[in-house]
C-alpha cells in the first residue's frame, strides 16, 4: 500500500527517509523506507555539479519521473529547484503543479522558513502538499565549504524555533532540519505537531533522511560529519572494473559462457 501524509504524520516508528534519483535504486529503497526525496543534490551528485543551485525543472522532473516509476509504497517527495519558487507564490504554484503533474509524485519540498511561508501557505491551499526545510539551506550557499551547522548562537536558535512554527502554520506536513545541534532539533521537534526528519540534526527528530550516495560510499569526496557509511561501494565497483579491465587485456573476457558460437546457415 502506497504510504499517506496520514501514514507519515501518525507513524509510531522513527521516519526512515533516504534520497533517490535513479529507478534502479529507487526500486530498492522502496522495499524499506517510508519517503523517498528526489533531492536536488542530484546535481552535485550525479551530474558533479558544485552547487544544488544548478539543479533545474527539467532536470528534476526527468529524475522524479523515474523515481516514482519505480516507487510502489514509499512517499515520493521532489526538490523544488533553486529559483523555481522565490520570485512570487503565483510563479511557485505552477511550478510545482507542473513537477507533480509530470513526475506523479506525492509532494514537493521547498527550502526557507519564515521567508516563504506564505509560498507554502499559497500552496498547500491549492493542493499541493509540501515539505519545509530549515536549518542550513543547500540552495543559499554556493560552495560547499560554507555548509555549516545552523542555530548555534541564540538569535539563530530563535529564528529557526520561528522558521519551524512558521512552515507547520502555513500547513507543509512535515519539515527537514539540515545541521542543526541535538537541543535545538530536540526542542523544535517538541514545539511542532509535524514530524521532523533530521540531516545532521541528531536523534532527537521524528525521522531521518541522508543522501543515498553518501550512506553508501558512492560519492565523491569525504561526507559530512553526520553521515554513517554503511558500505564501501565506490571500493567494489572499483575492483569490479579493474578485474574487467584485466580481463579484457588478457582476452580471459569474453569467455565462452559470454559468446554466441553458432552461426545461423544460409538456406539455399
Ligand atoms: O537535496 C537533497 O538531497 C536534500 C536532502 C539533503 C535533505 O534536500
Amino acid at each position: 500500500m502506497k504510504k499517506t501524509i496520514h501514514d507519515l504524520q501518525n507513524s509510531e516508528m522513527p521516519l526512515v527517509c533516504l534520497t533517490a534519483y535513479t529507478a534502479p535504486l529507487a526500486s530498492l529503497i522502496d522495499t524499506h523506507c517510508d519517503l523517498i526525496l528526489v533531492g536536488d543534490s542530484v546535481s552535485m551528485v550525479l551530474y558533479g555539479e558544485d552547487s544544488t543551485q544548478k539543479a533545474d525543472i527539467p532536470m528534476m522532473i526527468r529524475h522524479g519521473r523515474a523515481v516514482t516509476k519505480a516507487a510502489h509504497t514509499a512517499f515520493v517527495v521532489v526538490d523544488m529547484p533553486y529559483g523555481s519558487y522565490e520570485t512570487d507564490k503565483i510563479t511557485a504554484l505552477q511550478n510545482a503543479q507542473h513537477i507533480m503533474d509530470e513526475t506523479g509524485c506525492d509532494s514537493v519540498k521547498l527550502e526557507g522558513g519564515q521567508a516563504q511561508a506564505e509560498t507554502i501557505a499559497y500552496l498547500t491551499q491549492n493542493d499541493i502538499p509540501v515539505m519545509g526545510h530549515i536549518g542550513l539551506l543547500p540552495q543559499s550557499v554556493s560552495d560547499v565549504k560554507d555548509y555549516k551547522v545552523q542555530g548555534r548562537e541564540l538569535d539563530s536558535a530563535k529564528q529557526l524555533m520561528t522558521d519551524a512554527k512558521a512552515v507547520e502554520e502555513a500547513g507543509a506536513f512535515s519539515v527537514v532540519i539540515e545541521a542543526v545541534p541535538e537541543p535545538l532539533a530536540a526542542a523544535i521537534t517538541a514545539s511542532i505537531s509535524i514530524p521532523t526528519i533530521g540531516i545532521g540534526a541528531s536523534n532527537a527528530c521524528d525521522g531521518q533522511i541522508l543522501v543515498s550516495e553518501d550512506m553508501l560510499g558512492l560519492s565523491l569526496g569525504r561526507p559530512p560529519k553526520f553521515v554513517k557509511q554503511y558500505a564501501q561501494l565506490n571500493d567494489s565497483i572499483n575492483d569490479s572494473i579493474e578485474t574487467y579491465a584485466n580481463e579484457v587485456r588478457t582476452r580471459s573476457f569474453p569467455a565462452i559462457e559470454n559468446t554466441y558460437k553458432e552461426t545461423k546457415k544460409k538456406t539455399a
